[in-house]
């Protein structure tokens, strides 16, 4: 059962104000229901035969008793099933289109019908509520509740659904999303994210047409590799930063997908979205339930930028985990050393982790394995015993050499993970995710652990646990998954395979469960090949995520941007690198804007680059916490410009941060106009001053540098990058 479900059954035995609204608003013989925050409306309406109808969503309306009044004001086509706008589609009944939730029944029978029964609404605190709407099938014993979890601050809402049954046998679940939305609009444009290694993110915008478009993922675990479960949909038209609706949507899971955009025949628009029924027939037993993850949604009539504040602030006040914390600043050693290391040179890289100024040194891939050494990508995964060769002191005393230089450890596990070439494959052949009659075949020459079985779930949990009980102090674990699931099959569910996909995830999110309730707050990593799973499911568990292995700042500009839509930015680790032509001024510009960390090797900079790093460590340091848990604005978009600006502004509009960069370099590409800023105070007056300077270098900046929020915000300011100054960083200082 994942975290929030759990929260949201035990809040429930404590609730403090409790709605049983059996009622609503009733007109005639429908109920209406409205799922207000402080912005917008989600309206569910039960009509007289007791279907339950989204009737809206959207923008709220002063006077809730007028949402009964839409439905007289379109005069669309002929509805011939009465569920196109259905809050929970069922299939084999009168439906006609793309389904929310079908089944078999226990008699074979293939039909489905789910009416409207109650409805009742829990304040948890001040913002948060929790709506739920129970569904029974009038001829078979089987029922469905929605949950509508809001958030009224953030107008963010969290929906899915508990799935049950009293039939005489089992049943099977063959469709089980988590939501099914509507909207009416005269166009829809989908914004949606593809990529693969080193290329994550890559945004690309349509206009929905007629039919189903379909994003999704087949790849069971490293989920997102080629496609993120995170979307956007305007209305009408293309929404701006600052202008135009548009709806923000996103799974929980980190496991297969399946969101399905229906244009349907009246010009209205059907969304179903949850995990991915492909090759997964879920086999429910009488009385058992089956909860979908949450599928995760914001409206924005003010466009790209305030959608994405709704969701960064909601992510870091509910469900990142820490997400109000501290972070730490570090150095890894991945670039500098790869697999080739040994205690000595380690030794120096925590001297250089100090000379730098960073709170802790990540140690990568390559410290364990012995009979199968990992000195390279072949071997040793699933053999968690340190090296001797390589570390024959083991962790506990590179965590006490740590200590003794000052710096915290952290250090890199795949632990889902196994090589053929390990012992741990020799010892649990059938903790292997593998065909048993058919060839191996390897992403990255591993394959996966069986996770939807409890002794690995046992195992994986261990290998975390052991190194916290070896090395107390250790604080900080990079937790990598580096491979897909080919050949999809497990040992352990016998002839119940297609519950694999669901009970994986299940499985990975039971020993995270675990973990946090030993070790609530330890910082963890959430990397996969670069950003192959980045989710909110995940996120719960992990403090930070690894965008990419693409550290190209270049790339990263365009990365971080379009991660930055959905993502706060502590949670993005961004790490200096010699990846790309930039120098290590740019680099190091770009990797702050999110949470800093450096890979290079530290002994080898030049020392005007060296000290640069040094004063940015300390310069870092005075605005973290703007950039973490500031307002973001995005205000020049490079995919648009020859430029990309974006600043962070905190609560009280006394201090902001501006970064600039150049991103295309031909000939006399430079900031012809002032940036319009935003965010501020307009009756306040700022102080701009041009921070991070590389060592011997003035700013360009010489003009008057003291402004009214007005002037800044209508006017504008220029940050003066060009060839010569591709990367600029401006704090901004209210005076008072
Ligand atoms: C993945 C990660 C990298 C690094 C390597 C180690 O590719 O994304 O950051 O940890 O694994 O093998």
């Amino acid at each position: 059962m994942s975290r929030i479900f759990k929260s949201i059954l035990s809040q429930s035995f404590f609730i403090l104000s409790l709605t049983v609204a059996s009622a609503g608003q009733s007109r005639a013989q429908t109920i209406t229901i409205p799922i207000e925050t402080a912005h917008n409306a989600v309206v569910l309406q039960a009509d007289e035969n007791k279907n339950l109808k989204n009737i809206f969503l959207g923008k709220k309306l002063s006077d809730a008793h007028e949402y009964d009044f839409i439905k007289g004001v379109y005069k669309q086509a002929e509805d011939y099933s009465g569920l196109l706008n259905s809050a929970y589609t069922p299939s084999g009944s009168r439906n006609l289109v793309e389904p929310a939730i079908s089944v078999i029944h226990a008699d074979g029978n293939m039909s489905l019908d789910l009416r409207y029964v109650s409805h009742k609404s829990i304040h948890l605190n001040d913002n948060v509520s929790l709506f739920t709407v129970l569904l029974k099938d009038p001829v078979y014993n089987f029922e469905v509740t929605l949950y509508y979890k809001s958030y009224y601050k953030e107008d963010v809402i969290e929906q899915w659904n508990v799935i049950k049954h009293h039939e005489k046998d089992n049943i099977t679940l063959q469709k089980f999303a988590s939501a099914n939305l509507y909207l009416k609009a005269q166009s829809y444009w989908l914004t949606q994210f593809h990529g693969d290694w080193a290329k994550e993110m890559q945004p690309e915008e349509s206009r929905l047409t007629h039919g189903i478009k379909t994003l999704d993922t087949k790849l069971g675990t490293r989920a997102n590799l080629f496609m993120p479960s995170v979307f956007m949909i305007s209305l009408d038209k293309p929404a701006s930063e600052d202008e135009g609706n548009i709806l923000y949507g996103a799974l929980e899971w980190s496991g297969n997908f399946k969101i399905d955009f229906e244009l349907d025949f009246q010009d209205n628009l059907r969304i179903i979205a949850g995990m991915n029924n492909y090759a997964s027939p879920y086999i429910l037993k009488p009385g058992e339930e089956f909860a979908t993850p949450p599928f995760l949604y914001t409206f924005s009539d003010k466009g790209k930028g305030d959608a994405s504040r709704k969701l960064q602030s909601w992510a870091r006040n509910y469900k990142l985990l820490d997400g109000k914390g501290n972070r730490l600043t570090l150095l890894n050693n991945w670039e500098s050393t790869f697999f080739d290391f040994n205690e000595k040179k380690l030794g120096e890289l925590l001297k250089d982790t100090k000379k730098l100024g960073v709170d802790l040194f990540l140690l990568d891939d390559g410290w364990f394995g012995n009979k199968n050494p990992r000195n390279d990508d072949h071997a040793g995964l699933g053999d968690w015993q340190e090296n001797r060769k390589k570390l024959p002191n083991g962790i506990t005393s590179l965590v006490k050499e740590a200590d003794a230089n000052g710096v915290k450890f952290g250090i890199w596990i795949e632990p889902e993970m196994v090589n053929p070439k390990s012992d741990l494959y020799t010892k649990h052949p059938d903790w292997v995710v593998k065909q048993p009659n058919r060839a191996e075949y390897y992403f990255r020459n591993q394959l996966v652990l069986d996770l939807s079985n409890p002794k690995v779930q046992d195992f994986v949990y261990d290998i975390v646990d052991s190194l916290f009980i070896k090395a107390p102090s250790l604080a900080y674990i990079k937790w990598d998954c580096n491979a897909v699931i080919y050949n999809a099959y497990s040992v352990h569910l016998k002839n119940n395979q297609s519950q694999f996909y669901v009970e994986y995830v299940r499985g990975l999110y039971k020993v995270l469960e675990r973990i946090r309730a030993k070790y609530p707050t330890v910082p963890l990593m959430l990397c996969s090949g670069g950003g192959g799973r980045v989710d909110y499911g995940a996120l719960q568990y992990f403090t930070e995520f690894w965008p990419s292995d693409n550290t190209d700042p270049l790339e990263r500009i365009f990365i971080q941007w379009d991660y930055s839509y959905f993502y706060p930015s502590i949670a993005s680790s961004n790490h200096v690198t010699d990846w790309g032509k930039q120098p290590i001024k740019f680099r190091t510009d770009v990797a702050m804007m999110g949470k800093l960390g450096f890979d290079i090797v530290v002994s080898e900079l030049k020392a005007n680059d060296l000290k640069f790093c040094q004063d940015a460590v300390k310069a870092y340091d005075t605005l973290k916490q703007v950039i973490w848990q500031g307002d973001q604005y995005r205000l020049v978009n490079p995919h648009e410009q020859n430029m990309a600006s974006l600043m962070y502004v905190d609560s009280t509009q006394s201090t902001a941060v501006m970064f600039n960069y150049l991103v295309n370099y031909r000939y006399g590409e430079s900031s012809k106009t002032p940036i319009q800023l935003k965010g501020l105070n307009k009756n306040k007056k700022y102080l701009l001053e041009e921070i991070n300077l590389y060592p011997d270098t003035k700013s360009a900046l010489k003009n008057e540098r003291i402004f009214s929020g007005d002037f800044l915000m209508n006017i504008g300011f220029n940050p003066e990058v060009n060839t010569n100054r591709t990367s600029v960083i401006v704090k901004i200082t209210d005076i008072k």
